[in-house]
């Protein structure tokens, strides 16, 4: 039986329009319709019966916890309803990371979840976008995609929504898992996989789903990011603004400064979970510091800044306990 897989379509590169098929920047992201992106690949046909809807048609700089939740209900909806083989998401690739990490975190069905998106908009010469599209179909359809959580396909290659980030800002190869690497491949139209992904659902996922998506917004949680000289004042503004918790990006192993430390240290004692993270690049951030320990600063693991943000305010959304969100850390 031919495989039913719905998109979704957020806007993004994927859909954008520029007045000269040889600008691949300074285009209108989002301007493209879901069934024109459909259209423009024929060859989707061939490989499941394909339907869609638009959520939102944005620059996904702009996207809000609204929209991300608003997302998460109808991938939630989609899949309780059981009508559907798997869902793929058109998304701006800026932000793709963060709401596919939302979507995993929620993920509570076995069936694919694929984000997609477009470095090129899709009016111009050698638009990555159509082949995406066509990818992330073909990996949404796959029985080797279940349970895998949701995955992120961009380039030919498969990501775990977890590991994956943008490392580039105008190369179509932007989409690497620094740690790990990349957990299968689209080649020649063939899904691969070359490992398992681990699966991050929260414990509860379904009914941590329901709550969230109930929702309008989450909590306040910013990102501080570390420097030299940083003498730690944004704490102060940031607890004084109503943040719910705050996730400093440290240098190297999450390293914080003494000054912000100290101020740091103040904010948990208030009740205030801070996530040492970090602005490298890759590796793991590990409780290094027996004083981090101390003050109660909970370590990003592998986790970046935005994601380890995004599980805190999740956690404090629903009152996840500490033990059984910390592990998704490790
Ligand atoms: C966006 O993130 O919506 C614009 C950039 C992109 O999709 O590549």
């Amino acid at each position: 039986m031919r495989k039913r897989i719905h998109i979704l379509a957020m806007g993004g590169t994927i859909a954008g329009k520029a007045g000269d098929s040889a600008a691949t920047t300074g285009y209108q992201a989002g301007a493209v319709g879901v069934e024109e992106l459909i259209a423009a690949v024929p060859q989707i046909k061939d490989v499941a019966e394909v339907t869609g809807e638009s959520i939102a048609a944005i620059d996904s700089k702009d996207i809000t916890a609204e929209e991300q939740l608003r997302l998460a209900g109808r991938v939630r909806e989609l899949l309780l309803k059981g009508e559907v083989d798997g869902i793929v998401v058109t998304h701006g690739t800026d932000t793709m990371e963060e709401s596919a990490y939302l979507l995993d975190l929620l993920h509570f069905a076995d069936k694919p979840v694929v984000f997609t998106g477009a470095m090129r908009p899709a009016t111009a010469l050698s638009a990555d976008g159509p082949l995406n599209l066509l990818d992330a179909v073909r990996v949404a359809a796959s029985d080797n995609a279940r349970d895998r959580g949701v995955l992120v396909v961009l380039n030919n290659a498969i990501h775990s929504a977890r590991l994956v980030t943008k490392i580039s800002t105008t190369a179509v190869e932007t989409f690497q898992s620094p740690n790990g690497g990349a957990i299968g491949a689209v080649n020649d139209g063939a899904v691969v996989f070359y490992h398992s992904a681990e699966l991050h659902h929260l414990p509860g996922a379904l009914s941590i789903s329901e709550k969230l998506t109930s929702q309008r917004e989450l909590p306040y949680v910013p990102i501080l990011y570390g420097h030299s000289d940083d003498d730690g004042r944004l704490i102060k503004w940031a607890v004084e603004n109503g943040a719910k918790g705050m996730v400093y990006a440290g240098m190297g192993n999450g390293s914080i400064p003494a000054r912000v430390e100290t101020k740091l240290a103040v904010a948990v004692q208030q009740g205030i979970p801070v996530i040492r993270a970090s602005s490298s690049a890759c590796g793991m951030v590990t409780q290094a510091e027996a004083s981090y320990e101390q003050a109660g600063f909970i370590a990003s693991g592998w986790l970046n800044p935005r994601k380890a943000r995004l599980l805190l305010q999740v956690s404090i959304s629903c009152s996840i306990s500490p033990a059984d969100w910390q592990k998704f850390l490790a």
